[in-house]
């Protein structure tokens, strides 16, 4: 199997690799001994083949980058196929950071940061949102629970989509919520002008070019429609002459398979999104 069919793992794919148990909630050893050892050795391959050059060379040369750009998908689901099972177990269901406050739980901080984007996106049960990168969809099923909307998600791990959908399912959202199987850099048609609201979180950091799913969001939107994000980026004080600085943001890079952190609000601007809110680690946009 090479690694073009790795990113591409079909419904038959993912059963081989890992089992009927896709559809199970817990019983992560159960999980971890199905999976196919072969198939996951090919995978972890895949993801390790991609930083053989440049994991200790944090100089980022323009050619890595590149490299890096053009196997984004690659990269990524191979990724997410070898790390999902271990997330749901260690993380949860929702695979962001919050922030923490005296007192909170890890749960609470998670669902606060959640509950934020959904009252600022003002969103309610007469509205349709897009989840752009959705993971196995925990943020998706708060958002719905708190604020009614019906929610599409959009993943191109196909793993992950068939979690969804097995949550969905068990907690009775499946009228409230649908998940599609796709880049969000090259969106389908027929998402185009449908929401009135998107919000991506920590997901639009592995778009080879961020202007290219920004664009798509742009596209998936209504007139007037809304994005929030949360996102990793570069701050104005990164400076790109500062080794530790850049041994830092490789660092970063390589640990959690990002093409390269960009500096956000340039490229915002070039997906002519006006910006009403720009806060520390979040991000509020509208159409211009
Ligand atoms: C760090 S996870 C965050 C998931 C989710 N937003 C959450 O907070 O739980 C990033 C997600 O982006 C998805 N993703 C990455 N590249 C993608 C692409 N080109 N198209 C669609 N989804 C993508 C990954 O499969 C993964 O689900």
């Amino acid at each position: 199997m090479s690694s073009s069919e790795v990113d591409h793992l079909d419904s038959e794919g993912i059963k081989e690799h890992h089992g009927e148990i896709i559809y199970d909630a817990n019983g992560f050893i159960k999980k971890i001994y199905r999976k196919d050892s072969q198939l996951n050795r090919r995978i972890v391959d895949s993801y390790v083949g991609m930083w053989k050059e440049d994991k200790e060379d944090f100089s980022n040369k323009d050619d890595n980058i590149q490299k890096r750009r053009e196997n984004a998908q690659t990269m990524t689901n191979a990724f997410y196929d070898i790390v999902t099972d271990f997330y749901e177990y260690g993380w949860g269901e929702s695979f962001h950071f919050a922030r923490g406050y005296k007192g909170d739980t890890f749960e609470q901080s998670i669902k606060r940061h959640e509950q934020y984007l959904a009252v600022k996106l003002g969103l309610n049960e007469n509205q349709r949102a897009l989840d752009v990168g959705c993971g196995v969809g925990g943020p998706l099923r708060e958002i719905v629970r708190l604020s009614g909307a019906h929610i599409t998600g959009l993943n191109n791990n196909g793993y992950q989509v068939e979690r969804c959908k097995a949550y969905a399912k068990k907690l009775g959202l499946e009228d409230k919520s649908e998940y599609i199987k796709g880049d969000f850099t090259t969106m389908p048609r027929e998402l185009y002008g449908k929401f009135d609201s998107a919000y991506a979180i920590e997901a639009t950091v592995h778009s080879p070019k961020l202007e290219m799913v920004y664009g798509e969001v742009f596209r998936a939107l209504k007139p007037g429609g809304l994005f929030a994000t949360y996102e990793w980026v570069t701050t104005p004080n990164f400076d790109e002459n500062n080794p530790e600085h850049k041994r830092i943001i490789h660092g970063i890079e390589v640990g959690a398979k990002y093409c390269i952190i960009q500096i956000l609000h340039y490229i915002i601007l070039q997906a002519s999104f006006y910006i009403f809110e720009f806060k520390h680690r979040k991000v509020i946009l509208s159409l211009l």
